[in-house]
């Protein structure tokens, strides 16, 4: 894995922002894997200002996102498509036909699961995925477990994610306790992969998922396998190597 060192939070997501549009100038139709949560919207909104200065174009680019809750609509304000729109999409030219998200009102996982698989598949793989990492090293929605699994599918969140997300619901209740995620065998399949990291309260699993055992109780140490994984982490992140 390699590491590269950032100032601070608006440094990192500078450096990912220039991978990002580097990727779309070297191959314009690129499959890009999105993340959401607080670390990508730095990230989102140097990529906003590069298109506006007309740097960057989007318009053949396709999107995959890691994970949605289920029984959000993209109406709601805490669904991940939501973020997207607004984050995102709605201020650069991406073809919204070519953005894709997992369905969170869809009730039939099986189905939804397996659609979403296609979809990766039918797009021809993700060729730059950007990871965020969770305070329990979960990837996407894939929370610490004895195995790991290898297709998207659904899943019961655990109770540190569900208290780390659920501030973020008008009321923390309505945060959902199920949701839809890449499996991290979806995930290893990214031709390249970004793992953006920021604050100190990140360093102590970002040390163990680098350095640590390959386990699923850490989801995140799988990248270690993975032949083309740079982690983007600020100094506060990176402050336990
Ligand atoms: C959520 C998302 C993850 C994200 C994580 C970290 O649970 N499902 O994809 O990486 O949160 O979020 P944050 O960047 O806000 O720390």
């Amino acid at each position: 894995m390699k590491i590269i060192s950032s100032k601070d939070y608006n440094d990192m997501s500078k450096k990912i922002a220039n991978i990002i549009s580097a990727k779309v100038i070297l191959k314009p139709d690129s499959v890009l894997g999105l993340a959401t949560g607080s670390t990508p919207i730095g990230t989102y909104k140097k990529l906003i200002e590069w298109y506006n200065k007309g740097d960057i174009d989007f318009s053949s680019v396709c999107s995959v996102n890691l994970d949605e809750y289920c029984g959000l609509d993209k109406s709601h304000n805490q669904s991940y498509a939501y973020f997207m729109y607004n984050n995102f999409f709605k201020h650069i030219n991406i073809n919204m036909e070519n953005t894709y998200v997992p369905n969170g009102t869809n009730t039939d996982a099986p189905s939804e699961c397996q659609l979403y698989e296609e979809i990766i598949d039918n797009l021809g793989g993700i060729d730059l995925q950007l990871l965020g990492i969770g305070h329990n090293g979960h990837i996407g929605f894939n929370e610490p477990s004895d195995c790991f699994i290898k297709d998207t599918h659904q899943v019961e969140l655990s109770q540190k994610t569900v208290d780390a997300n659920s501030k973020y619901f008008d009321n923390p209740k309505d945060m959902p306790k199920y949701a839809y995620t890449m499996g991290m065998g979806s995930i290893m399949k990214s031709k390249k992969i970004i793992v953006m990291v920021s604050g100190a309260d990140k360093s102590d699993i970002l040390k163990a998922m680098v350095t640590g055992p390959i386990t699923p109780k850490l989801q995140g140490s799988i990248l270690q396998l993975h032949p083309d994984v740079t982690i983007v982490a600020d100094e506060a992140a990176l402050s336990k190597f």
